[in-house]
């Protein structure tokens, strides 16, 4: 999703306090400094207009969340959205996922959302997709022992590729997938529908969902 240029997004999206422009300066500190807690930190990369990171901060205000998403215009969607209703336990970063071991420490993160990524079907764009094997070394370092890397599609090709990387993923481990997770009632349970998801199952398309675990 790349909105056109809005104008302005990038001052409001710099100026908001709920957007986090040092981000960098916040590795390992981000329950202590930021949130001042000691709660989960737990990551969506590619958010788009953050419909989903937000219903779920909303419901589990013991996580702290941090959407992620590197276009602006994109993201002053979703901040003006939240601004309506701002919550201690979201803040929002724009920055691209290839610096996320720049922003979070290893171990920092509990649990990291890939929801409808961007399919970049040609083969030569291979390594743009967020399954791809450079980007699983990425969440591998900022990931905890525990944590879990949970991700969404109605792309079946996309989708049989990340099985694919994950199963060769010397560092993760499959825990579980599904083609049809609206119709799996077990990992169905508690789903929250990103804009994606509601715009590409009201079309028919059937929702996959796989999720792994660092070895
Ligand atoms: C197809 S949209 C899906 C939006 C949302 N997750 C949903 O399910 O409705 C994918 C989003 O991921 C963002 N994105 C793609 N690659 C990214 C990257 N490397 N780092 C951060 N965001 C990225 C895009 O800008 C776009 O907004």
């Amino acid at each position: 999703m790349r909105l056109r240029n809005i104008p302005g997004a990038d001052e409001y999206i710099n100026d908001s306090p709920y957007v986090i422009n040092d981000a960098k300066s916040l590795k390992g500190h981000w329950q202590s400094d930021l949130f001042l807690n000691n709660n989960p930190l737990h990551i969506e990369i590619g958010m788009g207009k953050g419909q989903f990171i937000t219903t779920l901060a909303e419901k589990t205000p013991e996580i702290n969340y941090i959407g992620i998403e590197r276009y602006s215009s994109v993201l002053y969607k979703a901040v003006l959205r939240f601004e309506k209703a701002p919550m201690d336990n979201l803040r929002f970063l724009c920055e691209d996922a290839r610096e996320l071991t720049e922003i979070f420490d290893e171990n920092e993160i509990n649990k990291i959302y890939l929801n409808f990524s961007d399919p970049w079907p040609k083969d030569r764009h291979a390594k743009r997709r967020l399954t791809a094997p450079g980007f699983l070394e990425i969440y591998h370092e900022i990931i905890s022992p525990e944590g879990l890397l949970e991700f969404k599609t109605d792309n079946t090709n996309l989708f049989d590729y990340s099985l694919s990387t994950i199963n060769d993923s010397p560092l993760w481990e499959m825990c579980n997938y599904t083609y049809d997770l609206h119709n799996e009632p077990t990992l169905n349970e508690g789903n929250i529908m990103t804009e994606y998801e509601a715009k590409f199952s009201k079309l028919g398309n059937p929702i996959h969902k796989l999720i792994a675990k660092p070895i």
